[in-house]
């Protein structure tokens, strides 16, 4: 929204939401996420025509479209709990537009959605009024986190999905017309709305399959000499592959792909399609399998037991760039230490804050320290989980110094420089390629 205020300056923009703590925050310095680039946009759009508010009736009234980016998580209850999507918020939002619209408007599917909601969404939005009065079109959202404002103002492509009726193609012009102010017009795709609900789990389900396929192989790597950097270098060099997403880690995490793929599992199996549903589960269970790999490996290593020894882990957030700890690899990994009775100390820059959060009432010894110099101290382990940045530059020779010896260092993100950490002394394990020890 932030952008669109940006770049359509003859828009006004509200954002509303029920929670009052988010729209202080929104209005305030300290925002309520940290995303690159966007305390900036919001400084030169907010009061001129981007708002934030939580009065939700009075806005709904006076919009033309509305956007809607509500949450669905996955349903932790009931039918289809653990698969299908939670659309409670989303029915109640439905419920408010259609309690306080008074003349016709556009309804923007934003959040991401099972393929078919926009139907029921207008289903609930056409109960009580004249078929003409709301438009619902698909605008699914495509932006990564950390690089969520590059993303936006410079798409590979923005999708718009509506009834190919006249009104429908109608209302997705109107949408198609906000996004031309900055995006080139051949990068605006126009389909119908099933295709644009369904292209938005399947993009996120063929990435994480990408990551899945790697990360499968870097078990095999692991058993071979062969090196996991080396194959997704020359694997990617086949422009029909491409180099992107094929970098072996401890696992993907965030909001979206575990959920999205739940998702489509779900929606294959309600259809009877169960081949196609245990296709794309097992991407999933690949997941799982690696992060628990890598756990196992890390207390094989430190002679079979962790009890009282402290270990560092460098990052809780799901990826570098972001605050987010939304099915991060890191929470999997910290919990099963934890429950092993290692002592955690855990440094992030942006993550700290979730992560006492992720990790209260689980009863383990857990310290948080912005400085990955003091979380080190006495420690017998690094455990890389998110690659951040200045991870890669910190003086690991002075790193050494302060930490138990044997040191080891678990680079679940292969972003160190391995040959120089072995040097140093430290015993090293990557993932996907041969470890570096001192041991005979
Ligand atoms: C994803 C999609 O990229 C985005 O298009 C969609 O709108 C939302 O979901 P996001 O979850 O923010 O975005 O992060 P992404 O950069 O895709 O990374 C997801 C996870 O995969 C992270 O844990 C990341 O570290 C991991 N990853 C990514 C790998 O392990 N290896 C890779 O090569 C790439």
């Amino acid at each position: 929204m932030a952008a669109i205020a940006l770049k359509c300056p003859r828009y006004k923009v509200t954002v509303v939401d029920v929670n009052e703590d988010r729209i202080k925050e929104w209005n305030s310095d300290r925002l309520p996420i940290y995303e690159p680039g966007l305390d900036n946009i919001i400084r030169k759009t907010r009061g001129v025509n981007l708002f934030f508010s939580t009065e939700i009736e009075k806005e709904i009234k006076e919009a033309d479209i509305i956007f809607v980016s509500v949450n669905t998580p996955t349903k932790t209850f009931g039918l289809g709990a653990g698969m299908a999507s939670d659309l409670q918020y989303w029915e109640k939002t439905a419920q408010a537009i259609l309690e306080n619209s008074e003349g016709p408007k556009i309804i923007v599917e934003k959040s991401t959605l099972p393929v078919k909601t926009a139907e029921a969404m207008e289903r609930i939005l056409r109960a009580n009024s004249n078929n003409s009065q709301f438009e619902v079109v698909s605008n699914p959202e495509f932006l990564a986190e950390g690089t969520a404002m590059q993303d936006l103002l410079e798409p590979d492509r923005v999708l718009i999905g509506s009834h190919e009726t006249e009104s429908g193609l109608r209302a997705a012009e109107e949408i198609v017309n906000i996004y031309a102010h900055w995006v080139p017009r051949d990068r605006i795709i126009t389909t119908n709305l099933w295709s644009a609900e369904l292209s938005k789990l399947v993009a996120n389900a063929f990435l994480a399959q990408r990551i899945s396929s790697i990360n499968s192989i870097s078990a095999l790597c692991e058993k071979t000499d062969a090196d996991i950097s080396e194959i997704s270098y020359a694997i990617g060099s086949d422009r029909r592959i491409g180099p992107k997403f094929l970098k072996a880690s401890v696992g993907f995490g965030g909001s979206c792909f575990k959920k999205d793929i739940l998702n489509l599992v779900y929606i294959a199996e309600s259809y009877g399609l169960s081949e196609v549903a245990d296709y794309w589960r097992m991407v999933l269970k690949i997941n799982e399998y690696q992060e628990e790999r890598f756990v196992a490996n890390i207390i094989k290593t430190m002679f079979n037991t962790v009890v009282g020894k402290k270990i560092a882990i460098f990052g809780f957030a799901f990826k570098a760039n972001t605050g987010d700890t939304r099915e991060s690899p890191a929470k999997f990994i910290a919990i099963k230490l934890i429950q092993e009775k290692a002592i955690l100390s855990i440094t992030d820059p942006q993550a700290l804050r979730n992560a006492q959060i992720d990790l209260a009432g689980t009863g383990g010894e857990v310290t948080f320290d912005p400085d990955p110099y003091k979380a080190v101290e006495g420690a017998s382990a690094i455990v890389v989980v998110a690659e951040w940045e200045v991870f890669k530059t910190l003086n690991y020779a002075d790193i050494y110094k302060r930490m138990k010896k044997p040191a080891l260092i678990f680079d679940g993100r292969n972003i160190l420089d391995h040959q120089q950490l072995f040097k140093i002394g430290f015993n090293v394990y990557p993932i996907g390629k041969p470890n570096l020890t001192h041991f005979e």
